[in-house]
C-alpha cells in the first residue's frame, strides 16, 4: 500500500473515532480525535494510561491556536514561527473546545505542530486536531519505527508505516509565564535555543508538589530488561560478558556482549536519533541487562540523560 493510500485510510479512521499510530519527527504517536472524547477514552484504554496523564494535541496550522486555546499572548507566535513545525510543545490555557479527557482535568492544553509530512497530511484530512501520545504502552519504551508499535499495540485500528524518526525522542514541552518561559520535558530542542527568543524564567516558590506536568513521573520509558547506568552507582553483580552497552564514547568496549554504538560522528544529537532504537535492539537481543554510559548533561545530553534516569529508576 502506498503511503498516502495508508494516509486516508488513517483519516477514515480517525474521523470514525478509531485509533491511528503515525509517524511524527520525534516519535511515533497513538492518534485519536483530540474533539472526541469517546476516541479519546479508547487511547487510554489501549496505550494503558492512567487518566491524570494528559495528551499533546496535534495540529497543522498555527490557526488552530485560536480555536484550541484562549491564548492571547503574542510570544507563542514567536515561538511558533521559529520552532514549528517541529519537536517544541507549548502548554496554552484551553477553550471549551477541548474535551476536559483530553487535558486530564487540567485547565491547560500542550499543543504542537510536528514536522512530518505524513502527520500534518494525516491531520489535514482527519479534518480535526489529534490527540497524540507516544505509541507505546504506559511506562514502557517510545517506539521510533512502525515495528516497535507491533511490539506493544498490535491491535491498534490502524498504522501507518512512515519509516523511522528523524529526532528520535518526544519533544521539548515548555510552559510561559509572565516573565519567561519553563521547560517541563527537556527535549531536541535546548533551553538556549529557546531563550533566544524568550527568557527563561522559573517562577519561584512554586509549589513543587502541585505537579506541573503529570507525566513527568520518576520511571519512564523502561524496556523490558533491566537497565543500569555506567556511573558509580553501578552494581557489581555486573557480569559483562552477558550485558549489552548503549556506549556514547566507544571507550571500553571490548568486555561486552553486544555494543551499541550511539554516536559515531560524537554529535549528542545522533545519539537521541539512535537512542530508543538501539534500546529496543538489546531488548530483543539475548543479554541479560543493559548498561547505559552516561552522557555530558548539557544541550541535548540533559533529555538523553533524563530518559535514561528514567528507564534505569525501578532498577535501582
Ligand atoms: O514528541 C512528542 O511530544 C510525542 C509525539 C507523538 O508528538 N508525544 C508525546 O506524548 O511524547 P506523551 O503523551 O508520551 O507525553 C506528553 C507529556 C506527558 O508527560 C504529559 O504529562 C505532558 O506531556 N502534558 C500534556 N499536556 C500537559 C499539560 N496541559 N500540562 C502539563 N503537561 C502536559
Ligand atoms: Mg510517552
Amino acid at each position: 500500500m502506498t503511503i498516502s493510500q495508508q494516509i486516508s485510510i488513517a483519516a477514515k479512521h480517525i474521523k470514525e473515532g478509531n485509533l491511528v499510530a503515525f509517524p511524527t519527527e520525534t516519535v511515533y504517536g497513538l492518534g485519536a480525535d483530540a474533539l472526541n472524547p469517546y476516541a479519546v477514552a479508547k487511547l487510554f484504554e489501549l496505550k494503558e494510561r492512567p487518566t491524570f496523564d494528559p495528551l499533546i494535541v496535534h495540529i497543522a496550522s498555527v490557526e488552530e491556536i485560536k480555536r484550541l486555546t484562549v491564548n492571547n499572548d503574542n510570544r507563542v507566535y514567536e515561538l511558533a514561527e521559529r520552532f514549528w513545525p517541529g519537536p517544541l510543545t507549548i502548554i496554552l490555557p484551553k477553550s471549551n473546545l477541548v474535551p476536559d479527557i483530553v487535558t486530564a482535568g487540567l485547565p491547560t492544553v500542550g499543543i504542537r505542530m510536528p514536522d512530518h509530512p505524513v502527520a500534518i497530511e494525516l491531520i489535514r484530512q482527519s479534518g480535526c486536531p489529534i490527540a497524540a501520545p507516544s505509541a507505546n504502552k504506559f511506562g514502557q519504551l517510545s517506539p521510533t519505527q512502525a515495528k516497535h508499535v507491533n511490539k506493544q499495540l498490535s491491535d491498534v485500528d490502524f498504522l501507518i508505516d512512515g519509516g523511522e524518526s528523524a529526532v528520535g525522542i518526544e519533544s521539548t514541552i515548555i510552559s510561559l509565564n509572565e516573565k519567561g518561559f519553563e521547560i517541563l520535558r527537556h527535549g531536541i530542542i535546548t533551553k538556549e535555543e529557546i531563550e533566544e527568543i524568550i527568557p527563561y524564567y522559573a517562577v519561584p516558590d512554586r509549589d513543587k508538589t502541585n505537579i506541573v506536568s503529570p507525566g513527568m513521573l520518576k520511571s519512564h520509558y523502561s524496556p523490558n530488561k533491566p537497565i543500569y547506568l555506567l556511573d558509580k552507582n553501578i552494581p557489581d553483580f555486573i557480569d559483562y560478558p552477558k550485558a549489552g552497552l548503549l556506549s556514547f564514547s566507544g571507550k571500553d568496549t571490548a568486555k561486552y556482549k553486544i555494543v551499541e554504538l550511539l554516536a559515531p560522528d560524537g554529535n549528542l544529537k545522533t545519539c537521541a536519533v539512535n537512542l530508543f532504537a538501539a534500546i529496543h535492539r538489546l531488548e530483543e537481543s539475548d543479554v541479560d541487562y543493559i548498561i547505559a554510559e552516561t552522557v555530558p548533561e548539557v544541550g541535548v545530553g540533559i533529555a538523553i540523560m533524563d530518559k535514561l534516569k528514567k528507564a534505569a529508576y525501578r532498577y535501582k
